[in-house]
């Protein structure tokens, strides 16, 4: 299974699920940059502002070929129940993007995912096959590979029918 992993990750909590699912899946890895939200105090504050107002900032990626690819994993923290706003960027452009496409979000435990799940649906082309959730203080704890190996051998199952 080809696989690529696109993700932004503001404080690397995110950072850490995807380079454990490019490892499990010898995958390639595109992370999406924005300076904007980079820092501290203020710009988390900002983050917060412009996702409530659904400000989409300008973002930087490495590009990459999309037939490449079986399939992608689109990973993100959420933000205000939203996938976080560099992700909104990048699906906003309306990316070439493999057939198959699965989720990963990481969040503070204040609110539940399937809104950002849902959200993240309606940016796709393509429904998403599978999800996988997991709460920054148990990424924080290093209680993930379980459930990152449960998740890469569903999809690679799934690859083989
Ligand atoms: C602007 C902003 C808004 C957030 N909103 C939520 C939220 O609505 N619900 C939640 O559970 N966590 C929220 N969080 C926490 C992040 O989702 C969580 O810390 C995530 O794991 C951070 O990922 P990262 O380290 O990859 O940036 C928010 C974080 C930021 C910066």
């Amino acid at each position: 299974m080809r696989t690529l992993i696109v993700y932004y990750s503001r404080t690397g909590t995110t950072a850490t699920v995807a380079r454990a699912l490019a490892n499990r899946l010898d995958a390639d890895i595109r992370e999406i940059s924005c300076d904007r939200y980079a820092g501290g105090i203020f710009r988390y504050l900002l983050a917060g502002y412009d996702s409530v107002r659904g400000n989409l900032p300008e973002i930087e990626m490495a590009q990459f070929a999309a037939e490449q690819y079986d399939i992608v994993l689109v990973g993100t923290p959420i933000w205000t129940s939203h996938p976080a706003l560099p992700v909104r960027s990048f699906l906003h452009r309306k990316p070439d993007l493999p057939v198959r496409v699965a989720v990963f979000l990481t969040h503070g435990g204040h609110s539940p995912p399937q809104t950002c799940i849902d959200e993240l649906a309606e940016l796709l082309p393509v429904p998403v096959e599978a999800k996988l959730t997991f709460n920054s203080a148990q990424v924080a704890a290093g209680k993930f590979s379980d459930d990152v190996g449960d998740f890469a051998a569903e999809l690679e199952k799934r690859s083989a029918k």
